[in-house]
């Protein structure tokens, strides 16, 4: 059996919704999985000895990540090296497919080059529009957004673009990190 660290970040709730289908669904193939929130540990320090995986994700806000996420990267690079690891981000960019891919997500790219600490896998996952949960400063700020891309722009509705089957696919796939490779066809570079 696995112990997984979700280390995260979010805003304004829809990451750590992503973050609990991904805890869930470690749960519910018969591992444990600890969703902790980045300004905790950075805090108050966590017992790394007792996790075999670590998953770090966090949303994209006016586009760069907070503060703690970079701080939380610096602060632990060891231990988050010592681990096999993933990194997710959320964003609206990445309702685009080509924006959906590490390549393509250009704060994904940010990401390796300023952090510290180099993850060994990567995912982005498009977020939610949530208009009628944030504040009219930060709905109007998006609003300009999505009125240049295209986008939903009616601030009476949310609108979540997130693919949850796609979200418990990169659950399981990181209780196979650091394992040896087995089929032709696993794009993870070990
Ligand atoms: C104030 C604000 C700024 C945002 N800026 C960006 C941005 O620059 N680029 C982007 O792709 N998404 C942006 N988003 C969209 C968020 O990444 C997306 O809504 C995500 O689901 C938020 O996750 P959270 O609820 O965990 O914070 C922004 C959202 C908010 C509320």
């Amino acid at each position: 059996m696995k112990h997984v660290l979700l280390a995260y970040y979010s805003h304004a709730g829809h990451t750590s919704r992503i973050a609990r289908t991904i805890a869930k669904t470690i749960e519910e193939a018969g591992h444990k999985c600890e969703m902790v929130e980045m300004m905790e540990i950075v805090r108050e320090g966590i017992d790394w000895d007792q996790y075999d995986t670590v998953i770090v994700g966090t949303p994209i806000v006016y586009g760069t990540y907070n503060k703690i996420v970079w701080e939380f990267c610096s602060a632990f690079k060891d231990k988050l090296d010592a681990l096999p690891n993933s990194f997710f981000n959320v964003t609206v960019v990445a309702r685009s497919p080509e924006k959906a891919t590490p390549f393509g997500n250009r704060y994904l790219q940010k990401f390796i080059r300023r952090s510290a600490w180099k993850p060994k896998d990567l995912k982005c996952f498009a977020g939610k529009v949530d208009y009628p949960n944030w504040n009219w400063f930060e709905t109007l700020m998006i609003q300009i957004i999505m009125r240049m891309t295209d986008g939903p722009t009616d601030r009476t509705q949310s609108v979540d673009f997130t693919d949850y089957e796609d979200v418990k696919r990169y659950a399981l796939h990181c209780l196979t990190l650091g394992e040896p490779l087995q089929e032709i066809g696993d794009i993870r570079i070990d």
